[in-house]
C-alpha cells in the first residue's frame, strides 16, 4: 500500500522552513501532497493559485521533490485527507510554543477522523525561527529576504507589496 502524507499549511508564501520539512516528509513517504488551505476569512497576500504556483515553481528541478505533489482545499482538512486517500498528516514544530496549537490541532482532526494521524516534524535549525508572517513583516519594510524565502517567491512578495 503506497503511504500517503498530506503536507498542509497557509503558504503564504513558502519558505524555506516550510521546503526543509517538506524535503524530510519525501525521505518518509511515498508520496507527499502539499496542500495550500484556502480560507476566505483570512487575509492572505497571494491566492491559492498563487501560492500553489510559487510552491510548484520552487520544486522545480529538485531531485527530492519526485513524490511530491501540489494542490489546494477549502473546508475542513481532514474532509480534503480522506478525499486524496492520505491517513498522515505533516506538521512542522519549530519550537515548544508551536506544540500547544498543534497539538489542539492534531487532538481536533483525529476527533474528526480517528483514522487519520498527525506526524510533527522538526526543521533544521537554521530554519527554527522562519515564519511566513515575519517574512512578510521584513518585505513590508524592503528587507532582505535571500535567507528566508527561495527568490522566486522574494520577487513575488515584493511585487506583490508594492502593487
Ligand atoms: O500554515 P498554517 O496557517 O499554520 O496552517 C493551518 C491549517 C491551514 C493547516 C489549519 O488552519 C487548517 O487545517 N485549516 C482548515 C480548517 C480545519 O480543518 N480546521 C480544523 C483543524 S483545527
Amino acid at each position: 500500500m503506497k503511504h500517503i502524507a498530506l503536507y498542509p499549511g497557509s503558504f503564504d508564501p513558502i519558505t524555506f522552513g516550510h521546503l526543509d520539512i517538506l524535503e524530510r516528509a519525501t525521505n518518509l513517504f511515498d508520496k507527499v501532497l502539499v496542500t495550500v488551505a484556502v480560507n476566505h476569512r483570512k487575509n492572505a497576500v497571494f491566492s491559492g493559485d498563487e501560492r500553489v504556483e510559487l510552491i510548484k515553481e520552487c520544486l522545480k528541478g529538485k531531485e527530492w521533490a519526485r513524490n511530491v505533489e501540489v494542490d489546494q482545499f477549502t473546508g475542513l482538512l481532514v474532509n480534503h485527507a480522506k478525499k486524496v486517500k492520505a491517513n498522515t498528516l505533516i506538521r512542522g514544530v519549530r519550537q515548544i510554543s508551536d506544540f500547544e496549537y498543534e497539538f489542539r490541532m492534531a487532538l481536533t482532526n483525529k476527533r474528526l477522523a480517528p483514522e487519520v494521524d498527525t506526524v510533527f516534524l522538526m526543521p533544521d535549525e537554521h530554519f527554527t525561527f522562519i515564519s511566513a508572517s515575519l517574512v512578510k513583516e521584513v518585505a513590508h519594510w524592503n528587507g532582505d529576504l535571500s535567507s528566508f524565502v527561495p527568490e522566486r517567491v522574494a520577487k513575488a512578495l515584493l511585487e506583490k507589496l508594492n502593487s
